[in-house]
């Protein structure tokens, strides 16, 4: 499926995932009122991957409920996520409480990782706020499953850490990883940023990202109570980038640069590298090969 963030703004990039060959849908994180987000240019390819920093551009948080309900009459077998991005525990409350009055029945996306709205650091890296937005969201919302988007971290301990904190909730998954928040790509020709928002610093995707994502996955997957399920994302191009994280523990894969390169193809080309792989090794299904990474 999509990552958050990429393919899902519009009505227009949500139909196009409708009608993909994607297993599902996530729609852009939103927030109770539509933002317009940072000034353009905010977002770059390039050829090792992508720098962003939208900061959080949305039509609100109704625009993409009302998107789902109707996927959800015309799909019904399909599971749909909305994800949201409050500004406090109280903002996420409010969210959820729009959510659960709503007809929603599907998947909720908390993102705990935006890094790019001035002013407001990554929830995510704030391990006291996370407690205590968990602790306010499982006190009241419980009956639709709820998982979170984690920045990615990159020493032991955190995981250690942030792994025992959410361990203590009902989460139906953990998705890691958000971009490498506030990295820096320059064009040496121009001698310029290629955004505009934060002189130039920007959240980092695409290839850069994968082995900081497979650690992560892999770290959690280690980590996390077994009820707790993974996506994996980050630096996902081909079937065998699928398949590494599948390998490294993670349930369900979604693309993020990849998709915002190639559009709604790539899920047709991941799936048949993935099937191709598969059939080489002789796996039949994903379970003949998911956390199965092998250790030296
Ligand atoms: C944005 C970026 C993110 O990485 C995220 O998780 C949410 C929003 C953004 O800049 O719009």
């Amino acid at each position: 499926m999509n990552a958050a963030g990429v393919c899902d703004y519009t009505r227009a990039d949500l139909d196009a995932m409708q009608n993909s060959s994607a297993a599902s849908f996530v729609t852009k994180s939103a927030t109770v009122s539509p933002r317009e987000g940072n000034p353009e240019p905010r977002y770059r390819d390039t050829a090792w991957g992508s720098i962003n920093s939208m900061g959080l551009p949305n039509f609100g948080l109704s625009y993409y409920l009302s998107y789902v309900s109707q996927a959800q009459q015309e799909q019904p077998e399909k599971t749909y996520f909305v994800s949201i991005s409050g500004f406090s525990a109280e903002d996420d409350v409010a969210l959820l409480n729009q959510i659960y009055q709503s007809d929603f029945n599907g998947i909720i996306e908390l993102n705990l990782s935006c890094p790019n709205v001035v002013g407001k650091p990554q929830t995510g890296y704030d391990f006291e706020t996370v407690a205590h937005v968990l602790d306010t969201v499982f006190a009241q919302f419980t009956r639709l499953p709820l998982g979170v988007k984690l920045p990615p971290y990159f020493d032991l301990v955190h995981f250690d850490q942030m792994a025992a904190i959410l361990n203590r909730y009902p989460l139906a998954y953990v998705n890691s990883v958000n971009s490498i928040g506030n990295g820096l790509l320059v064009n040496p020709h121009s001698e310029t940023v290629l955004i505009k928002p934060k002189h130039g610093l920007g959240g980092i995707g695409g290839a850069y990202l994968k082995p900081t994502a497979l650690a992560n996955v892999f770290a959690f997957r280690q980590r996390l109570k077994p009820e707790i399920q993974i996506i994996g994302t980050g630096g996902v191009q081909s079937g065998v980038d699928v398949f590494e994280h599948i390998l490294c523990g993670a349930d369900m894969v979604q693309v993020g640069t990849a998709l915002h390169q190639e559009g709604v193809a790539v899920f047709e080309r991941l799936t048949r590298e993935l099937r191709n792989i598969m059939a080489g090794k002789g796996y039949r299904k994903i379970d003949d090969f998911k956390g199965k990474l092998k250790t030296l």
